[in-house]
């Protein structure tokens, strides 16, 4: 692990325990509702228990829950090496942390603006929770930080760390979106804890496939039995006018999600990382990313050892239901370009030199 904008610092050799620490959380600047709205998505999330492994096993959902796992575990699998130090935004409760000790990752961060999710990550870290008992120490060290970091600008807030390798985002990128400041803070976080070459990877509803529906449908809700979005009369006409920030709708999971939530479409997304120095690898809508990697002999393993399609036995398949909820996730994979973010500005005009120059 090398260090941030080439300013050499010395790894953090932290003991392998975890350390939950408080980044700046003041959002004086914020708009009220914006403010509002990032404390009801924190008290949503931290209000979530944990759940026993019974009652995993029973939710509507299981098979959606165990098919987010094997994309979650194929994203890692692909862009991560053995040896990266890793930064999760919107880590939750650290369902992820076996998949990153499984990559033989260096170093951990796990960002969340909900407490009681960083305080449940944490217990998992330690190994005190219910199923994590006969389990071995994780093999990384790992940090935990309550904080919005999707407003705080974590090259200050984390300024003692090194750089690194993956920034992964798994199903909290659409809570950056509500205005274009946080968009840009979002990216500008990214990009500043990145190594150059570095990867970012992620999981995010997917706008077009949203809009699409919201187009087909009578009114200004669509969903099945285990999911609901729901427009505001603002968008009756169901048209999505510039500026392509804080297009809100309600997003209900059964069983996980009840939130505001913002629509990202993937064009301005791309063009808007393209300025902070990340180039677009790969987006698949998650149909078409479990059809092509199914395919592989290793990740079809996978998938069969989860369980998450079912094992073909009556009552024991993904429901039609949840394949539909599916579709309205997308995964996508940035790499970095930059040598030197932290200055967007002095970015763009060292690349416009350098075009000049190269004639
Ligand atoms: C659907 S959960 C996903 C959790 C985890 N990444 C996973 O894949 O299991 C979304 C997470 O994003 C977090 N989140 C939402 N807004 C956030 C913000 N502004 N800053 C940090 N985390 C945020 C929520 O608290 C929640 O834990």
């Amino acid at each position: 692990m090398s260090s941030r904008h080439g300013v050499k610092r010395d790894r953090d050799d932290s003991p392998p325990s975890s350390r939950s620490s408080r980044a700046r959380t003041s959002m004086s600047e914020e708009p009220e509702d914006t403010k509002v709205t990032v404390r009801q998505v924190a008290e949503h999330y931290s209000n979530r228990s944990n759940q026993t492994r019974e009652e995993r096993e029973a939710s509507p959902i299981i098979h959606l829950k165990k098919l987010n796992n094997w994309i979650k575990s194929v994203l890692i699998h692909l862009y991560a090496n053995r040896g990266d130090a890793v930064l999760d935004l919107g880590c939750g409760k650290g369902g992820d942390l076996i998949k990153w000790d499984k990559a033989s990752i260096s170093y951990y961060v796990g960002v969340d603006v909900a407490e009681g999710s960083i305080e449940d990550a944490r217990n998992r870290y330690n190994g005190d929770t219910d199923h994590a008992q006969n389990r071995k120490a994780f093999s990384f060290p790992a940090r935990l930080v309550c904080a919005d970091c999707f407003e705080v600008p974590l090259d200050e807030a984390l300024k003692d760390l090194p750089s690194f390798d993956v920034c992964s985002c798994q199903f909290a990128l659409h809570y950056s979106w509500s205005t274009e400041e946080r968009a840009r803070q979002t990216l500008h976080n990214v990009t500043t804890m990145l190594l150059p070459g570095g990867m970012f990877i992620g999981t995010m509803p997917d706008a077009n496939v949203i809009v699409r529906k919201l187009r087909d449908a009578d009114g200004l809700e669509f969903g099945n039995s285990v999911y609901k979005i729901e427009f505001g009369d603002l968008y009756s006409e169901k048209k999505f006018m510039s500026p392509p920030f804080g297009i809100q709708y309600n997003f209900h999971l059964e069983d996980a999600v009840d939130c505001p939530e913002w629509l990202v479409p993937f064009s301005k997304f791309v063009a808007l990382a393209e300025e902070y120095g990340l180039e677009l690898v790969m987006k698949q809508n998650f149909h078409e990313f479990v059809n092509q990697y199914i395919q592989k002999t290793e990740f079809g393993e996978l998938m069969r050892k989860l369980g998450a399609l079912g094992d073909g036995t009556e009552g024991n398949n993904i429901s039609d239901d949840e394949w539909e909820a599916a579709y309205i996730y997308l995964a996508f994979v940035f790499r970095s370009f930059a040598q030197n973010f932290s200055n967007p500005v002095l970015f763009a005009a060292v690349t416009v030199v350098f075009f000049i120059l190269a004639g």
